[in-house]
């Protein structure tokens, strides 16, 4: 029997990422000792305590039940978190939702609430999960371009009127993946009075709250007058707290959306495991000392590989934050074509830019999870590459 995937899932564009990971495994075959800056995956431990509260509450059998829902404890330590880190008031109950890692949420979205023919507003380049959660859910997509020259923020203005009177949605992320600019104060205003204006659910994702570099302000977009009234925003424990394999994330924001959240959840997903919730709350309502070391390792990657990148000529703007550089190639070269043949030559993963959307063509996305001495190693095998393979 052949076995053929629904339209929906074949215009979905996990292609991309699968054929990097294809190529990296074909790579390591012919004996290579790859490099791999593809997965956004962190390879910084943990802080110790999470773990060992992870592990005391494992070793009791009878914590291995359903949860079905966040703990009260869980909730209050993301109030905690919110008010601590970026100054928000979260009521625990009504304007928290857990979450099995915050794509959990992102991924049912446009099936909580868009119907046929609603658009939702996405940023190109984007996450892509931001497409393909509409995609699934049979909404329609309008892309606002993220382009340097307007710091990679969507110009609301030009938005057409037509499509904004079919809009229930808009996603946006800062700092975000691949495009890791920062959002100021005034743009997150102008997001408000947009959405008002409109009506439209505004969904910011702040996976990245934490990674955020050379002393920038760390904006929640629930820290600005009247967000609460038309949006939620994504946060996650994957990245600021090493437990992405942990699954573990939050949604916060507008008690009326989360409500629609939690009550689909409540049909896809029997909760996280105890023992998880119990480790996250230990790390949310932790010193924070932690995450200050964290950033600055981070910063300490990203100067080595620009600086790396620069002795080739490759000139790179350093990201404000996140775990990645989002790279623009040299001439000559497609954005797959790239990647590939790095991949296949010098045994470095990236992941080619158009995996984001259109305006991804051109770039590619180089992430910091590897030590400075490893990045340091791709630099110098980016070097002889393109000193062999550029015209
Ligand atoms: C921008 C962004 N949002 C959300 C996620 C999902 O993170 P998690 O489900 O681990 O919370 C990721 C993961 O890489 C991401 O890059």
């Amino acid at each position: 029997m052949n076995v053929v995937a629904s339209n929906k899932v074949q215009s979905m564009t996990a292609s991309i990422f699968q054929e990097v990971a294809d190529r990296k495994l074909e790579a390591i075959k012919r004996g290579m000792n790859v490099i791999d800056l593809s997965v956004g995956s962190p390879d910084f431990p943990p802080p110790s305590y999470v773990v060992d509260t992870l592990v005391k509450y494992a070793m009791d059998p009878t914590k291995y039940g359903y949860t079905l829902r966040g703990t009260a404890e869980f909730h209050e330590a993301v109030c905690y978190f919110y008010k601590q880190r970026y100054g928000v008031d979260l009521e625990p109950e009504e304007e928290v939702l857990q979450l099995m890692g915050s794509q959990d949420g992102l991924s049912h979205l446009a099936t909580a609430f868009i119907n046929p023919g609603d658009y939702v507003l996405v940023p190109d380049p984007g996450y892509p999960i931001y497409e393909e959660n509409v995609i699934l859910a049979g909404g329609n997509l309008y892309s606002m371009p993220l382009v340097e020259e307007n710091q990679f923020l969507p110009k609301l203005d030009e938005i057409p009127e037509d499509i904004l009177a079919k809009t229930k949605m808009m996603i946006l992320s800062y700092p975000g993946n691949p495009v890791t600019a920062l959002a100021d104060r005034a743009f997150f205003e102008k997001v408000v009075a947009f959405a008002k204006k409109h009506t439209i659910l505004v969904v910011h994702d702040f996976a990245y709250s934490e990674l955020i570099f050379d002393g920038n302000p760390q904006i929640s977009f629930m820290s600005i007058p009247g967000a609460k009234e038309v949006g939620i925003e994504f946060n996650s424990l994957s990245k600021t707290f090493n437990m992405a394999g942990c699954r573990i994330g939050y949604v916060v924001g507008n008690a009326q959306a989360l409500g629609v959240l939690s009550s689909l959840k409540g049909h896809v997903d029997y909760g996280v495991f105890f023992p998880i919730q119990k480790a996250a709350t230990v790390a949310l309502t932790s010193d924070f000392s932690a995450l200050q070391t964290q950033v600055k390792e981070y910063e300490v990657r990203r100067d080595a590989l620009i600086s790396g990148l620069a002795k080739s000529g490759w000139q790179v703007v350093k990201s404000p934050a996140t775990m990645f550089v989002w790279a623009k190639i040299p001439s000559g070269w497609t954005s797959r074509q790239f990647a590939f043949e790095l991949i296949d030559k010098a045994g470095v993963a990236v992941v080619p830019g158009d995996a984001f959307g259109k305006l991804g063509e051109g770039y590619v996305r180089i992430a910091l999870v590897q030590p400075k001495e490893r990045l340091e190693e791709a630099c110098s095998r980016i070097h002889e590459f393109l000193f062999q393979y550029s015209e």
